[in-house]
């Protein structure tokens, strides 16, 4: 790999910026300066150091999108823009997002070339809680609460027959947006095609806009605008239990 791609990694700086601090003799190859952007080296067995410190290679890339509304949850599509283009800057291969939103939802989504974390957030065993900002038609009342709260019917099916309700749900209120339509939080612990909207049919409102504020342990960062990412932190990576 390109010395300058490899420090590019990491939250060094721009990429014009690497070349400057490559030519000032900031970076350290097995004790080496290097100057040059372009020198190759073995990412796994090559020491780097930058100002002094090595910098351990990172298998796999984690970002957080606040995926914009009018962009789709995927790696291609022949119509739509989709949550890669966004991150193309980045010239990471094999990033995928970890699950879908619907493409007028707004949010936190996870984007990452680390396959087994995207299948150990997914998984339904595991039950991750995800929490929407919910813009609705009609404020809820206490029943249709406790109705979202203990589980619904969303037309899904068991084998036998019998309804398969969602999941125990947690409503809370969270005010009245600026067009006066009612605003609740819904923690849920699972990811059905649509869910969120479908619950809340199921209960005769609608939802006129949805948000996702956070997935098991990340929380939108609110310096993000639509359309901005970040790599996570590295606080972020241990509550995912990555090292
Ligand atoms: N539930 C929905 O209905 N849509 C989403 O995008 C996410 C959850």
């Amino acid at each position: 790999m390109r010395l300058d791609k490899f420090l590019g990694t990491y939250d060094i700086g721009t990429r014009k910026q690497i070349k400057e601090y490559l030519k000032n003799g900031r970076c350290t190859v097995n004790g080496e300066v290097i100057t040059k952007p372009d020198v190759h080296i073995n990412e796994n067995s090559d020491k780097v150091a930058f100002d002094g410190i090595v910098l351990e290679y990172s298998k796999f890339h984690y970002f957080m999108l606040y995926k914009p509304a009018g962009v789709v949850s995927a790696t291609t599509d022949g119509n739509n823009t989709t949550v890669l283009d966004l991150l193309a800057d980045e010239n990471v291969k094999g990033l995928s997002p970890a699950g879908r939103l619907d493409i007028d939802t707004e949010g936190l989504l996870l984007l990452t070339d680390d396959g087994g974390l995207i299948h150990r957030l997914l998984s339904p065993k595991k039950h991750v809680n995800k929490v929407y900002e919910v813009h609705l038609r009609e404020v809820l009342s206490e029943s249709d609460s406790k109705k979202l709260e203990t589980g619904v019917n969303i037309g899904n099916y068991k084998d036998d027959g019998s309804p398969d309700l969602t999941l125990p749900s947690k409503v809370s209120d969270a005010g009245i947006d600026e067009d006066g339509h009612p605003v609740v939080h819904l923690t849920i612990h699972e990811g059905r095609f649509h869910q969120v909207k479908r619950m809340m049919e199921a209960v005769g409102n609608e939802v006129l806009f949805l948000k996702r504020l956070s997935m098991g342990p990340l929380h939108l960062d609110d310096n993000l605008h639509p359309g901005e990412y970040r790599k996570l932190t590295d606080e972020e990576l241990k509550a995912l239990d990555i090292e």
